[in-house]
């Protein structure tokens, strides 16, 4: 479909922001090692930048989950395409995400990783779209809370296009 890209937050907007997400982890995490686990492929891009900023001690994981059949958007089930390298078991847990929009895959990863007995299990988006939640999601820390239109960049696709858009953009659909 035609369509186009309008700018949402800029470049130096999201730069800002992960500067101060970035100084918020390390005061948070003082004297411990951050273990950052990357949901591929959307949060790659915000995680790199994120962890720069970070100077507390940081390990990564990366793990990459997709739909279960058709039924996922009822049951919430995910499947896990690429689960983590090493275990989590007494690590100071911090999942980088994209967005959360219905909550239904971070409710199911989230619940499916404090089974693994982190020490430690927190959330951090670059987005939350909360007029969209259907499932209740706890998250930790949020870039910024976005309107409910389909956004892209800095990870986020449309059909796996954008993701290295440097900013946030909107996808605009043109008419005829
Ligand atoms: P959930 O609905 O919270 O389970 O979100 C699932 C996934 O949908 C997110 O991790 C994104 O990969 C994708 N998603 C949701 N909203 C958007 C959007 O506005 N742009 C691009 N991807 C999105
Ligand atoms: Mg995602």
């Amino acid at each position: 479909m035609n369509h186009h890209i309008e700018v949402l937050l800029s470049e130096e907007e999201v730069d800002r922001r992960i500067n101060e997400i970035g100084e918020q982890i390390t005061k948070d995490y003082e004297g411990k090692t951050v273990h950052l686990l990357c949901v591929l492929k959307g949060g790659s891009f915000f995680m790199c930048e994120l962890a720069k900023r970070i100077s507390v001690p940081v390990s990564l994981d990366f793990m990459s989950v997709s739909s279960y059949g058709k039924d996922t958007k009822s049951s919430g089930v995910v499947k896990i395409v690429k689960d983590l390298d090493e275990s989590i078991k007494g690590k100071d847990v911090l999942v980088v995400e994209d967005i959360v929009d219905s909550g239904r895959t971070l409710s199911y990863l989230m619940e499916l990783l404090a089974a693994r007995e982190p020490a430690s299990l927190r959330l951090c988006t670059l987005l939350d779209k909360p007029e969209r939640r259907v499932v209740d999601v706890n998250v930790d820390y949020t870039g910024f809370q976005v309107p409910d239109e389909f956004v892209v960049g800095y990870g986020l696709d449309y059909d796996q296009l954008y993701r290295n858009l440097p900013y946030i953009g909107v996808v605009k659909f043109d008419e005829d």
